[in-house]
């Protein structure tokens, strides 16, 4: 709990810019004296000087995807789910007007049309875009800076019903795509001085049931070999993993049970 809250305000603090949407009120907020309000303190000082100041409640508060405002410490509400897989995407955390600007941003193909151009440069380009109009909505308070894309889980079967979400079913190639997309989305493999926004990539290991004759992802046990686990759920993760700073990681909704062969 304490771990989640502190991993994606370290998030948001590396994205956060001087003049741009703050977290607290830094002028003269109950935050102003804080850690976390100077700028030249690394982002993880910052976040722990902050959620050491949350109450068990607010922490527990702060477990889901809607993080409710503490009017105690000057922190105003925040939406993490905001979407954005081809495109900045409705979603939750996205305000699109009705009308005139901010009514619509690009769309690009899906997912598994972009991956079969087999071409990585391509795919961060797209990244490129869809990061900037990101933070151009976010500039005009219409989205957070933080977006649940890429999917990362292979294309394993059909029935899945998100096999378009995902550039397909090889791992290396879904590897090189994930990453190429993210660095396109942030704005660069360690991007200064601020990451243009995050990418939280989705799902760690073994999400490819969504509802299937009863059976739903949030209360089912995947069960999988350690060979299926190092051969197709495995690459992509690690990819994800060893860029540390980069990306986000959502966990799967389900238990997951490593199968170990003897
Ligand atoms: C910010 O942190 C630096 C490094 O610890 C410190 O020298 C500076 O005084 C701090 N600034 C404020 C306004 O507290
Ligand atoms: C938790 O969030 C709810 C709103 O979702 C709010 O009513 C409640 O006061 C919050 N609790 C704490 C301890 O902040």
């Amino acid at each position: 709990m304490w771990l989640s809250t502190h991993v994606a305000l370290v998030f948001a603090l590396a994205v956060d810019n001087a003049t741009g949407h703050g977290i607290s009120d830094c002028e003269g907020g109950p935050l102003a004296s804080n850690a976390v309000c100077n700028t030249t303190l690394d982002p993880i000082t910052r976040a722990t000087s902050l959620v050491e100041l949350f109450t068990v409640p607010e922490l527990i508060n702060n477990t889901v995807n809607t993080s409710p405002e503490v009017p105690r410490l000057g922190l105003p509400a925040y939406q993490w789910w905001s979407e954005a897989l081809h495109g900045v995407a409705s979603s939750p955390g996205v305000d699109f007007s009705t009308s005139g600007e901010f009514g619509y941003a690009t769309s690009f193909l899906q997912p598994i049309l972009m991956g079969a151009a087999f071409d990585n440069e391509l795919i961060k380009s797209v990244g490129g875009i869809v990061g900037m109009e990101g933070r151009a909505f976010n500039n005009h308070g219409r989205v957070g800076l933080d977006f649940w894309t890429p999917n990362i889980n292979p294309f394993k079967d059909p029935r899945w019903g998100r096999g378009q979400e995902t550039p397909g079913e090889d791992p290396y190639h879904l590897a090189q795509y994930v990453y190429s997309l993210v660095v396109g989305l942030q704005g660069g493999l360690d991007p200064e001085p601020y990451y243009q926004v995050v990418s939280t990539c989705k799902h760690f290991a073994g999400y490819d049931l969504e509802d299937w004759d009863g059976t739903v992802r949030y209360g089912f046990n995947a069960v999988i070999t350690s060979q299926d686990l190092v051969e197709s759920y495995f690459p992509r993760s690690r990819v994800v993993i060893e860029m540390r700073k980069l990306a986000l990681l959502l966990l799967p909704f389900h238990l997951l049970i490593m199968q170990v062969l003897v």
